[in-house]
């Protein structure tokens, strides 16, 4: 692990494989076409790419187009996720695996996740040209439903991968629509025959845009990801009493509207006050039923994102909520609320040998980087589970906006990204202990 040189099988020579920074932003631009749509509050175009779509099947088809094209050998397993190997000068020995999603959120840029999987495919072209042959075998993973929007459940192929969550509880999700994973699986036709249980690799490495904004702010190239933080989606649905809006006396209405607006102020106080350190919550959708101006909510629901770098943390204010929640029946009489959990991952720390191996090579490549962690939830946290796991980081600009169309990092911020992916890649792949 300590080798900072690329090895060059076929000609002997040793040199720095750099990956061709016009070719991997030309995938990327090509890729934001699938799923764009102009986006009315930024004036940008911005990506729609919810998993499992038609707009994800047929950016699964071009990027898969682009892996065998690369001279990877393509598998699709039962969950749908992809992966392309290179073959190794060894074949016995398990395989470097790198990758991302290129499914997105609906108001998405064309970075997130998108880097770390086109990145990865732009290292194999960058070592097909150099002729660069390494010992162990190299593969790409595509993860279905990383995002979660559609299904419910974020980091979903890659958890049903690592073998933390089942392949039937995955089946059974449906859409806001009632669609089935399964059957849209099958659907798009990447239901595939592969194992589902991913065997674990030597190591994996994913490169993916900061999403925050450390890097471009200290004057950083790249980041080593040192962890991910528990992340908690915890659904409340409240049930009061629909009635008139002008009819009925104040006293009288059980308003589960208004129930579940306070609840989402609390949340922000319980953040404010400052006891749970870098706690950070959020009610991304507040549905009220039946959400007619003339008529009292019935029926209310929120999905809490709640995220703190410690799991201990997220569990204090899971209670700290419940406990507030409970005290709103006495200006609500009969008010019924029921949480759930849609879904919940624990803090993540990263390898440090991997670690180390991501900043030897940006050191070594001249850049300037620092260790960070992340605020973002991504695959690279599932596959953990399975090997030894870092991730780098690329800086964005615009305050690191993210699941915006503003999301954006320049093609030289991505080229030097995916040249630490590639260096690091390449010196895990050759060591053989
Ligand atoms: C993944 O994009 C997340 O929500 O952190
Ligand atoms: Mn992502
Ligand atoms: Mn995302």
């Amino acid at each position: 692990m300590n080798s900072h040189s690329v090895q060059a099988g076929r000609t002997g020579h040793r040199a720095p494989l750099m990956v061709n920074k016009n070719r991997l932003w030309g995938s990327l631009r090509e890729l934001a076409l699938i799923g764009a749509y102009d986006d009315e509050a930024t004036g940008l175009q911005g990506v729609n790419r919810l998993a499992l779509t038609d707009e994800d099947a047929a950016a699964r088809n071009l990027v898969t187009s682009w892996m065998k094209a690369a001279g990877l050998e393509v598998r699709v397993d039962r969950m749908g996720n992809i992966f392309g190997r290179r073959a190794g000068r060894r074949d016995d020995l398990a395989p470097v695996m790198t990758g991302s999603h290129i499914d997105s959120v609906a108001t998405a840029g064309s970075f997130d996740g998108c880097l770390g999987v086109l990145g990865a495919i732009e290292v194999i072209r960058s070592l097909e040209e150099n002729a660069v042959t390494t010992e162990r075998p190299i593969e790409v993973a595509i993860f279905t439903e990383e995002e979660g929007v559609r299904f419910g459940t974020d980091m979903l192929g890659s958890a049903v991968a690592a073998g933390r969550l089942p392949l039937d509880y995955a089946y059974n999700l449906t859409d806001s629509s009632g669609r089935r994973l399964e059957d849209e699986l099958e659907r798009i036709g990447f239901k595939g025959e592969a194992d589902v249980l991913t065997s674990p690799p030597h190591a994996y490495v994913e490169c993916h845009i900061e999403q925050g904004p450390i890097l471009t702010k200290e004057g950083f190239d790249v980041g080593v990801v040192t962890g991910v933080q528990a992340i908690s989606w915890l659904k409340l649905v409240f049930t009061g009493q629909a009635a008139h809006a002008g009819a009925t006396p104040t006293p009288l209405r059980v308003d589960a509207g208004l129930a579940a607006a306070q609840t989402i102020v609390h949340a922000r106080e319980l953040v404010d006050s400052g006891r749970y350190g870098e706690l950070r919550a959020t009610a991304g959708g507040l549905t009220v039923t039946p959400g007619l101006p003339n008529v009292i909510p019935g029926s209310a629901e929120i999905v809490f994102d709640i995220r703190h770098p410690e799991t201990e943390q997220v569990s204090r204010a899971e209670a700290a909520l419940a406990e507030y929640v409970k005290t709103l029946s006495a200006t609500y009489p009969g008010l019924l609320v029921e949480t759930s959990h849609m879904a919940r991952t624990r803090d993540v720390p990263f390898d440090p040998r991997i670690q180390e191996s991501i900043a030897h090579s940006a050191e070594a490549l001249g850049y300037r980087y620092r260790r960070l962690i992340s605020g973002a939830g991504h695959d690279a946290q599932e596959i953990a589970a399975l090997c030894p796991t870092a991730m780098v980081f690329v800086r964005g600009e615009y305050d690191g906006i993210s699941h915006n169309p503003r999301e954006y990092s320049s093609p030289e911020a991505c080229e030097q990204g995916v040249n630490v992916l590639a260096r690091t890649l390449t010196t895990l792949a050759n060591t053989t202990d």
